[in-house]
């Protein structure tokens, strides 16, 4: 037995929530609950091939901290030339111009999260987030002391005239507001989209207030129906946005490769709290030679074409299995039904019996900072086959009779 060292502990560390490494009682046959890429869109064969080519064009080069000939900067930046290919795409997906210098490489999304976080907010600062949101992003900014409000979403994403509301309220009480997290594209987990007039609305109140925008668009390029919006990136003139973005949910997760992007001066605040020495040069080359060989586009559009199918099959199951007990609208994208459930259900005890059947979801209140006292619950498709969200769901609708008062 090794001794309790606990109290050793910072103050950030033993005020964390206890690690959610889920232990079901029962066996999982029904895993609706990680929003994971679908193993059968991972491109093994491309990268397999690349692997190989980029060693031998590049040898150990490929395999140092950084390009010799780009230099230091690399070792806070990461790989010139996957951020070279990246602005490349952004110019031609979004018709924005990016310095090589205007986007960071990180250890997935979340590190681009973390590094914004710290690079932009002192203790006591505020950050508004939507209502509901990326629990791991709330994380960061508690631990940074930040003083996190939210703001309702609808239909047509976060609600600009709210939050106008509150940044006036705000600025009323001489407090800072430092930033805005907000999941533009395929919100997460309502799967709402912010309107274009609220796009720029929100624009508008970034000058005004003078605040940072942290727009999260990891599910950005997965739609499957709708039309594309222009991101807010894409719009943004005063350089007050950053966007992260990462390869987990459009290639593979296990890549763990992610950036910031945005003006050279709003991504200076990450690269000036950078301090690990940079992410892989190996896969970084590797998904430059996968932007460069044009292979990224078509990829992501037969991956969304995945998650279109899938997305069907799960609206069309719950359609038929759950009947007035759940309430949602079906997403243009991404991995996520985001499902209202009737208050006539006992949801404890729905989430009870689906346990004890091996069915594996995520409760609603996860993703909530207050809770407005509904019922929700977030159901991915992205990483199950279509029998099993057949199966699952149907499962799921005979619970939620089972547990609804009549
Ligand atoms: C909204 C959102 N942002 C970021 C991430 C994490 O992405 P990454 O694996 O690139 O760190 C996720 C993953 O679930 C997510 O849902």
């Amino acid at each position: 037995m090794t001794d309790d060292i606990t109290a050793l502990y910072s103050s950030a560390a033993r005020s964390g929530p206890p690690l959610f490494f889920p232990d079901p009682e029962v066996p999982v046959s029904f895993n609706f609950d990680q929003g994971l890429a679908a193993p059968e869109t991972f491109p093994q064969q491309q990268l397999l091939r690349l692997a190989q080519k980029i060693l031998e064009r590049d040898g150990a080069e490929a395999l140092e901290y950084f390009d010799a000939a780009t230099g230091y900067e690399e070792l806070v930046f990461g790989y010139k030339g996957l951020r070279t290919q990246l602005a490349a795409r952004y110019l031609e997906t979004e018709g924005r111009t990016l310095d090589p210098r205007g986007i960071i490489l990180t250890s997935g999304s979340v590190q681009a999260i973390a590094l914004a976080v710290n690079g932009y907010v002192d203790r006591g600062d505020v950050v508004i987030v939507e209502a509901a949101s990326f629990p791991y992003a709330l994380r960061f900014m508690e631990m940074a002391g930040a003083d996190v409000r939210s703001v309702p979403v609808d239909a047509d994403g976060l609600d600009t005239d709210a939050l106008e509301q509150l940044l006036i309220a705000l600025a009323g009480e001489g407090r800072r507001v430092k930033m805005v997290y907000t999941i533009a594209t395929f919100q997460l987990p309502t799967g709402v989209e912010l309107s274009l007039p609220r796009r720029h609305r929100l624009l508008e109140l970034a000058e005004r207030f003078n605040f940072m925008i942290l727009e999260d668009n990891v599910y950005g390029e997965l739609r499957f129906a709708g039309e594309p919006l222009p991101s807010l990136l894409g719009l943004d003139t005063s350089g007050r946005v950053m966007q992260c973005n990462a390869f987990s949910k459009t290639v593979a997760p296990g890549l763990r490769l992610g950036w910031m992007a945005g003006s050279t001066q709003g991504i200076g605040a990450l690269a000036g709290v950078r301090q690990d020495l940079g992410v892989s040069q190996w896969l970084s080359r590797l998904m430059a030679e996968f932007l460069a060989e044009g292979l990224f586009g078509p990829h992501v559009a037969r991956a969304a074409e995945v998650y279109g199918r899938k997305c069907h099959a799960a609206a069309s199951a719950v359609r038929e299995h759950c009947g007035d007990y759940v309430r949602f609208r079906e997403p243009n994208g991404s991995f996520y039904l985001w499902l209202e459930i009737d208050e006539r259900v006992d949801w404890q005890r729905v989430a009870e019996l689906a346990g004890k059947q091996g069915l594996f979801f995520r409760p609603g209140e996860r993703f909530m900072g207050e809770s407005d006292g509904r019922q929700y619950l977030r159901l991915a498709y992205s990483h199950v086959s279509e029998a099993v969200i057949t199966t699952g769901i149907a499962r799921l609708g005979a619970i939620l009779h089972e547990c609804a008062r009549r």
